[in-house]
């Protein structure tokens, strides 16, 4: 029988921790391949599985360990309140690349520009895997890998696909830069194979960055308020391609 602890030991360097049922279940959902998953209990993990992941609790099944609560908790950062825990294969730099680069894409690419703020990457990832979008780039040097973005995606990096690339390797399409002084977007249609770029939460938009853009882009604001949050601009952007007829898969 597998040690699922000593397997920890040996996958946790490279690994994608997945904190908590609700991680584990999207990455599941989204084709993740898990090669360690743990609760202290089982039984309610799976219970959850019966009320929340039908779908996926047959796997839930076969791959979850049950641990003591010690075991459990010398694992994690801080426990979750579900007990559950597993480690995800990060998929492989080239895969994100080639789906990065397929030039018919049905739905945008969004690149934060030098984000700061890791929750504020997790949160983007989220909305990405909601809208269907076709990738979340990072430029700088911000993992959107690391465990707090991970952790602020709810395991949804599985759903998209999330690189970190120069500005010279972004992928080929227009570029719509949202910016305060931009356009107003209530008059613009974004195309599906739009990249959709946002500055970084100090100083907004990069001269690298804008130089590659093509079309600069407002939110309707207020005059007396200067931005909006990153992760909200992001939403809205999305928003408006999906009500303008881009639609979320
Ligand atoms: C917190 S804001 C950056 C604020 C920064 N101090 C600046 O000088 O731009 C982060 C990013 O959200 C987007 N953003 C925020 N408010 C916006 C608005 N009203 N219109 C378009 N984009 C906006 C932009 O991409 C901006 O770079």
């Amino acid at each position: 029988m597998t040690d699922p602890v000593r397997d920890w030991h040996r996958l946790a360097d490279t690994a994608v921790l997945l904190d908590g049922f609700h991680a584990l279940k999207h990455a599941l959902r989204f084709g993740a391949e898990v090669p360690v998953a743990v609760a202290v209990d089982r039984r309610a993990a799976l219970a959850l599985a019966d009320e929340l992941a039908p779908d996926v609790r047959d796997t839930l099944d076969a791959l979850l360990t049950e641990v003591e609560r010690d075991a459990y908790a010398a694992l994690v950062p801080r426990p979750h309140p579900t007990a559950v825990a597993a480690l995800a294969v990060r998929p492989s730099r080239a895969a994100g690349l080639a789906a990065l680069a397929r030039t018919s894409r049905s739905a945008p690419v969004v690149v934060l520009d030098q984000p700061r703020n890791l929750g504020n990457a997790g949160a983007v990832i989220r909305l990405a895997a909601g809208f269907g979008v076709t990738g979340v780039v990072t430029t700088g040097t911000l993992d959107p890998w690391h465990p707090t973005v991970v952790r602020g995606g709810a395991g949804l990096h599985f759903a998209t696909t999330v690189e970190r690339l120069t500005v010279a390797e972004l992928p080929e399409g227009p570029l719509f830069a949202l910016d305060p002084e931009g356009e107003d977007i209530r008059g613009l249609k974004l195309p599906d194979d739009a990249v959709l770029a946002f500055g970084s939460e100090r100083s907004g938009l990069s001269a690298e960055l804008r130089e590659r853009t093509d079309h600069l882009v407002a939110l309707p604001m207020r005059p007396q308020v200067s931005s909006y949050n990153l992760a909200t601009s992001v939403a809205m952007t999305l928003y408006h391609w999906s009500a303008t007829g881009g639609a979320p898969a």
